[in-house]
């Protein structure tokens, strides 16, 4: 099992990027009176055929080479299920993939959520070239960076020069 929430989170937003996504979205909200927790990555990318929408969310389906096991769309999928939430996927070839995985807030087994802002952080750092909007809302009050409006400030100064990477950190931390 995965540990923490942001390691599930880390996972599904990298199959967006080996899907050749252009532009993912990751909304992570936390809601107290609904007693719900909700993640959504969506993706540009490559999108799956029927066949293989079918197949992600058997462990033992992967089309990375030499690896036999693809465990994170399962794991999600499993660890939503336990929390008494549930799990949606929709995918188009040649459009993209739009996941999406409720639990129970207050469920006992729920996983600790981890440091999402961190998984933000270095997701938009390692794939610079990635437009990335994420959306942290918690009990209304959100969080947001897209990406592509930071590039645009910027110019032709790549989202990995090690200054941007310093301010990012700081936005982060939320003293930016
Ligand atoms: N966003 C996506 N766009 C296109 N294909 C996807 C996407 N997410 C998953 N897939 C397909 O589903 C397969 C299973 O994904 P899953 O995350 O469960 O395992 P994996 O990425 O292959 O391996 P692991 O996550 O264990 O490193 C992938 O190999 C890929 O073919
Ligand atoms: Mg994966």
């Amino acid at each position: 099992m995965l540990e923490e929430l942001s390691d599930h989170i880390m996972d599904v937003a990298m199959n967006s990027v080996r899907a050749g996504a252009r532009h993912v979205s990751v909304s992570v909200q936390s809601d107290a009176a609904k007693d719900r927790l909700t993640i959504a990555i969506s993706d540009d990318g490559v999108g799956m055929a029927e066949d293989t929408l079918k197949n992600v969310v058997d462990p033992f389906y992967s089309t990375k080479v030499g690896k036999k096991v693809g465990l994170g769309i399962p794991l999600l999928k499993g660890a939503a299920e336990m929390c008494d939430g549930k799990f949606n996927i929709q995918s188009t070839p040649g459009k993209g993939t739009e996941i999406e995985a409720t639990f129970v807030l207050h469920h006992p087994d729920l996983p600790p959520l981890g440091d999402v802002k961190e998984t933000m952080f270095l997701l938009s750092v390692s794939n610079p070239e990635i437009r990335f909007c994420f959306r942290y809302d918690v009990n209304g009050k959100e969080f947001l960076l897209d990406t592509g409006e930071v590039r645009d400030i910027l110019g032709g100064v790549p989202l990995n020069h090690p200054e941007v990477v310093a301010y990012l950190r700081r936005y982060v931390a939320g003293n930016g």
